[in-house]
């Protein structure tokens, strides 16, 4: 009998911390695409509040509901079999003093398979971080550009105080953070994190030295309609693909040639 693989855990994913082989973590929202994310044998699968943009077709990541996060991650937990399941706290959750962020994350934990939360910040969430984590919900922190403070910040920009970059990257892992994301950070930058933190840093728009990396999937894939951020590297053009078969069906029913004679039930 072959043995099944070996379920990833939140301390085997700090464990990874430093290793030369990096991490790879990559988005999902549905059964498909957590199911071919989970085979692809990448560490993670994140239930990002980036569904607000990539699923639902909003403007941002700030309208998107905690009761939606829970719908997906409900469905990505049940897909995914070996990699570590992690559900992004949507805003105003984990902002609310440290008792309600408990028992929003515990929601995540309890009505999900998801092993871990993820919050965006580092010094202003420290308390709450450490809430969590002392409450046995592991915690992702999110560090750099926070997309759900788009507003505060003037924008989706590349975050370039090295001070406060360092001091909340340390104040997450201080807290207990097993692991954090750094968006849209120097590369030189983000390399001083990595080598100052104790726990995996994840890079998106980070550069190279990170101990690993996380994509939006439909970015990777190429099925992103909207704008696609420059450090993206699509590894395919599925619009395009998705496209031409669904043109090529609508031809064949237009001229009666689908259904078929195999198609057809006799
Ligand atoms: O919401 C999300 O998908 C994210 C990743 C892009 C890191 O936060």
């Amino acid at each position: 009998m072959v043995d099944a693989p070996k379920r990833m855990t939140v301390p085997r994913f700090a464990a990874l911390k430093g290793k030369a082989n990096r991490i790879t973590m990559l988005t999902a929202y549905d059964d498909p695409i957590a199911r071919l994310v989970d085979r692809s044998g990448a560490e993670a699968v994140l239930v990002g509040d980036s569904l607000g943009m990539v699923v639902q077709g909003k403007e941002s990541t700030l309208p998107v509901t905690l009761d939606e996060i829970i719908y997906h991650t409900e469905i990505v937990g049940r897909a995914v079999k070996r990699a570590l399941v992690i559900a992004d706290l949507p805003f105003p959750t984990f902002h609310l003093g440290e008792h309600r962020a408990i028992e929003m994350a515990g929601r995540v934990l309890k009505e999900t398979a998801a092993q871990a939360v993820k919050l965006e910040g580092g010094t202003q969430q420290a308390k709450t971080i450490a809430a969590l984590v002392s409450a046995g919900i592991p915690v992702m922190a999110h560090c750099g550009l926070r997309p759900q403070s788009v507003h505060q910040l003037g924008g989706y920009k590349v975050q370039r105080d090295e001070d406060q970059l360092l001091a909340d990257a340390q104040a997450a892992a201080d807290a207990g953070a097993f692991a954090m994301v750094l968006e849209c950070v120097p590369a030189s930058i983000a390399k001083s994190i990595t080598a100052a933190v104790p726990v995996p840093t994840i890079g998106i728009g980070a550069g190279p030295d990170c101990d690993g990396q996380v994509l939006v999937t439909h970015d990777v894939l190429g099925l992103t309609s909207g704008y696609v951020p420059s450090f993206v590297r699509p590894y395919a053009n599925l619009r395009e693909t998705i496209s031409d078969a669904l043109v090529r069906f609508r031809e064949d029913v237009r001229e009666g040639k689908f259904p078929g004679e195999e198609e057809s039930f006799r």
